[in-house]
């Protein structure tokens, strides 16, 4: 047995990446400076986007997202419940309604054909949710959008270097949303991003996170201006040049955090094939993903044990699994407002039953993913 917890996520920072938070430090410019552009224009260069948009965590860039997609009271939006709560949160804050739809039993993400049966003259948006990594079926989703006039809203949080059908999530939705907490992909401590082709949408953005101002700080000191007008009510969800020195800098590295979670998923895939009662995450063929968390799902009638009794003997072997995710209709918040009782979405709760995330960062030794692969191993033939 492991003598210290391996948590189910963590950053990896290196010398490079204290060094150009360091520089940052030493320059002119902690919040929005040079590194904000430079970042946006990485990201977007990386996942194949026109523009991007930094937000100061993923949350606040999905609320800039749903107010872009123009969001307001009356409208509905329709979205997965297999996700954080922030996916949904959004459309509250814009005071619009979240509306969910169930998921595909294989990959756990919005069922295109349930999606089409809640849409309503009031439907305006649709997010679905890259959900662990594995991209949402977009093509579909997008078709249904055209059909109805709906902005889709990727929350792709897990999935940075993901791909769908040979393109990459960030270039693919109306707009796309990234996290940068320090279990994903890209670390910056708290940050987001969203990115999009249209330039309205990319406009819009800005000056939400930015209270509604239509120019910024460091524009109007160049060109010695000092008059601003607020055109809307924003919010000031800016990112700091220093996270974004940090975000540029861990971004240098995704490739090698890509090929390393990717490794690490085919190990635990090869390893789960032997085992009884515990089931790998299935892969669609067309897609690439990103794994942001490898969720196994328990067959508790096999195993004659409950997900319960899988995670505490996992946590006893000092593996630090995790749950993702409790559907969203069921916090005590959906359920007292919307009135939801359990049942109303079986795939996504039965899921859930099943659920326990492995340990998965790119920094995870080979003893870890071993000790990891030991420990299923033997709970699963306790
Ligand atoms: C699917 C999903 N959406 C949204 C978020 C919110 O991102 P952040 O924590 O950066 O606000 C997360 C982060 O955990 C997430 O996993």
């Amino acid at each position: 047995m492991r003598k210290t917890m391996l948590p189910y996520g963590r950053q990896s920072i290196s010398e490079d990446d204290i060094q150009a938070v360091v520089d940052v430090l030493r320059s002119d410019w902690l919040t929005t400076g040079p590194k904000v552009a430079e970042f946006e224009e990485a990201l977007a260069a990386r996942v194949g986007a026109k523009y991007a948009v930094a937000f100061s965590s993923g949350t606040a860039a999905l609320h800039g997202a749903a107010f872009a997609a123009g969001l307001k009271p009356g409208d509905e939006a329709i979205t997965s419940p297999l996700t954080f709560a922030a996916t949904a949160n959004c459309v509250l804050y814009q005071g619009a309604r979240p509306v969910f739809a169930d998921v595909s039993p294989d990959t756990l993400n919005l069922d295109p054909d349930r999606l089409a049966e809640r849409i309503t003259p009031n439907t305006r948006a649709v997010l679905p949710v890259d959900y662990a990594g594995h991209p949402a079926d977009l093509d579909p989703i997008l078709a249904l959008a055209e059909r109805h006039g709906l902005t889709v809203i990727e929350d792709a949080c897990h999935a940075l270097g993901a791909e769908y059908k040979g393109r990459r999530a960030g270039s693919i939705a109306h707009m796309s949303v990234f996290s940068f907490h320090p279990v994903k992909h890209v670390a910056t401590g708290e940050g987001g991003m969203v990115t999009t082709d249209r330039a309205d949408l990319a406009e819009s953005l800005r000056r939400f996170r930015n209270h509604g101002i239509s120019s910024d700080a460091r524009t109007r000191q160049a060109s010695g201006q000092w008059h601003y007008e607020m055109v809307l009510l924003g919010f000031n969800y800016r990112l700091t040049d220093v996270a974004c020195a940090l975000g540029i800098s861990q971004l240098k590295k995704l490739e090698a955090n890509l090929a390393r979670r990717r490794e690490i998923a085919a190990r635990y895939t090869a390893a789960l094939r032997n085992l009884r009662g515990v089931i790998a995450p299935s892969v669609r063929p067309d897609v690439n993903p990103a794994w942001h968390v490898y969720p196994i799902r328990v067959n508790s009638s096999q195993l004659k044990r409950d997900r319960a009794y899988v995670f505490r003997a996992l946590r006893a072997e000092n593996i630090g699994v995790n749950v993702h995710y409790i559907p969203v209709h069921l916090h005590p918040y959906y359920r007292d407002r919307f009135g939801y009782r359990g049942g109303e979405y079986p795939i996504a709760e039965t899921a859930y039953e099943q659920l326990i995330s492995l340990p998965m960062f790119h920094g995870m030794t080979e003893q870890d993913v071993e000790d990891v692969t030991a420990a299923v191993s033997k709970v699963s033939a306790a």
